[in-house]
């Protein structure tokens, strides 16, 4: 039986960079999950029959918001709803499933690398039937459904068992509950050639990679150790636990800190990888040398048809407006087309759609090609394995030899996190108020060629984004980027972003801090960091 329930809207359920996030403790007041969930299913306006996917990372809340989602489904005209076991798949695997399942589209239960449990973070995205997050226009059509909701529909009986494998009925809907890992690594093996991963693990290359006690665990586990023959043991904290063990599950220097430094003593292991909270972001560590993303982007694009999904080479690269330049130095190079977007996965559907591109990547440890539509961290980690098996060279050697080709973009980004968000605002608006007088501007060495604020036209359906970031670009190609996150639950968090080319092979082997020290120094003085937040030094460099 169908229950319709009178509720009244909530007015903060505008979803972010990457789908709504908040508290678990806000998720937790009454109706406030049902909810965002009925405004997904009022804009998505299924005919009826049609299949969803449902899984999530695995978080502390996961399982009641998927059974809550799962009634609803019922109660609003789907046919079929796939669901991973025990309420888990990594975004990436939602995403293959959408794909291969032709679905409507899928709801994806994460809140990324935020921290879980009681008293951290949850999250719900909708991705379309390309398997993708929903663009704009979908989010936007959300969150106006949010802001008028008055009722939401739920079909009256519970939900079936989701740890059991198959499929049971809830009214006129299937509900299939399918193995999380299955459909996934059996992709990937048609994109990498496994036998000669397994050859080089046998030849005594020694990996590591850890799992943050959140999804990739089951994934990481069958591929590497199963398919791959890693020895048992590779993955570290394998099991997916609902408040990650306590820690973030954020593959970067401060959180995946023990594994990094496993990898930087003598004898330590050849590679290291760690995946987040939800299995699409990525950390590539070599013996001694820890990959940028942005670096790790560029090597990939320009290694790409070493592994047999991408032999025939590649169509194009995008990354998002922060990241660093390297990957654009690979494309200038090698003839292809490269796209710079907003910052978040959903603005490279269209052009993985259009096939204008195969690979994309952000600054935030995101990286991925058209073989799904979201990040994938996982397939980042086989496609280093798969160049490194072809090459027989060390992640060292293979990143300097990319530097003495195409040049060095150091690279770092600069977070303050929950500053307050008047003063993020305004710090803002002030450098907005200064754009149109900003060139010319002299900075110690640097002069200012040119600034804006980042807007976006996308050259498929020509949607238009606007205000996705102040870019202040000095004459030989520095730049400095100032943007607020859109990810965030608490207070603003100011993320600065700076780059400066070095061509010359003989000072590629600068720490960054010092290469871009300059560049540092320019960014508190032209944001007016320190006098508007108070703070004197980032949180977190990246
Ligand atoms: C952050 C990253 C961005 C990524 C997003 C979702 O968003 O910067 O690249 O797409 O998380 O993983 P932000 O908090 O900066 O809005
Ligand atoms: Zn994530």
């Amino acid at each position: 039986m169908i229950e319709t329930v009178a509720t009244t809207p909530f007015d903060d359920q505008k979803p972010g960079t990457s789908g709504l996030r908040k508290k678990v403790t806000r998720f937790q007041v009454p109706h406030y999950a049902a909810n965002f969930i009925q405004a997904i299913f009022d804009a998505a306006k299924p005919d009826g029959g049609e299949t969803l996917v449902i899984g999530g990372d695995g978080r502390f809340f996961n399982r009641e918001v998927i059974l809550t989602a799962i009634r609803m489904a019922a109660a609003n005209g789907y046919g079929r709803v796939v669901v991973g076991r025990s309420g888990l798949l990594s975004t990436p695997a939602a995403s293959n499933l959408i794909r291969k399942r032709r679905a409507a589209g899928g709801i994806i239960l994460s809140a990324s690398h935020n921290p879980g449990g009681p008293d951290g973070d949850f999250g719900i995205k909708y991705n379309i039937a390309n398997g993708g997050p929903a663009p704009e226009k979908i989010t936007e059509a959300i969150y106006r459904h949010s802001l008028a909701m008055t009722e939401f529909r739920i079909i009256a009986q519970t939900a079936p068992d989701i740890s059991k494998l198959g499929e049971t009925r809830l009214g006129d809907m299937v509900v299939e509950v399918v193995d999380p890992v299955a459909d996934y690594a059996s992709l990937m093996e048609t994109l990498f050639d496994f036998g000669a991963i397994r050859e080089l693990l046998a030849s005594g290359f020694r990996i590591r990679f850890d799992a943050m006690h959140a999804v990739t665990g089951p994934y990481a586990k069958d591929i590497l150790e199963n398919r791959l023959g890693a020895p048992a043991g590779t993955v570290i904290n394998g099991e997916p636990l609902e408040d990650f063990g306590g820690g973030h599950p954020d593959p970067n220097a401060v959180h995946a800190k023990a594994l990094i430094d496993e990898l930087m003593v003598k004898g330590g292991p050849d590679f290291g990888a760690a995946s987040d909270g939800d299995g699409d972001r990525n950390l590539i560590v070599g013996r001694g040398v820890v990959v940028s993303p942005s670096d790790s982007l560029a090597v990939l694009a320009a290694n790409a048809h070493l592994a047999p999904g991408y032999a025939g080479g590649i169509a194009g690269i995008a990354r998002s407006m922060p990241t660093s330049q390297a990957a654009d130095r690979v494309a200038q190079k090698r003839g292809l087309g490269m796209f710079e977007t907003p910052t978040g996965w959903k603005f490279f559907g269209n052009l993985l759609d259009a096939g204008k591109v195969t690979i994309c990547g952000e600054e935030s440890a995101g990286t991925g090609s058209d073989h799904v539509r979201e990040k994938d961290g996982l397939w980042a980690v086989l496609l280093w394995l798969n160049i490194l098996a072809v090459r027989r060279e060390s992640v060292a050697d293979i990143l300097s030899a990319h530097w003495a080709e195409f040049g060095r973009n150091y690279y770092q980004r600069h977070d303050y996190e929950e500053i307050d968000k008047e003063a993020a605002e305004g710090l803002m608006e002030s450098l907005r108020d200064r754009l149109a007088s900003m060139a010319g501007q002299r900075f110690g060495t640097l002069v200012v060629s040119e600034a804006d604020d980042f807007s976006y036209r996308d050259p498929v359906d020509n949607s238009i984004s606007t205000g996705q970031g102040v870019r202040i670009v000095f004459s030989g190609g520095s730049r400095i980027v100032f943007r607020l996150s859109g990810t965030g639950t608490h207070g603003a968090t100011l993320r600065v972003y700076i780059e400066r080319y070095e061509p010359d092979a003989a000072r590629h082997g600068e720490a960054p801090q010092r290469a871009l020290a300059e560049l540092i120094q320019t960014a508190d003085a032209i944001g007016e960091i320190t006098k508007r937040t108070g703070r004197t030094a980032p949180d977190v460099v990246t």
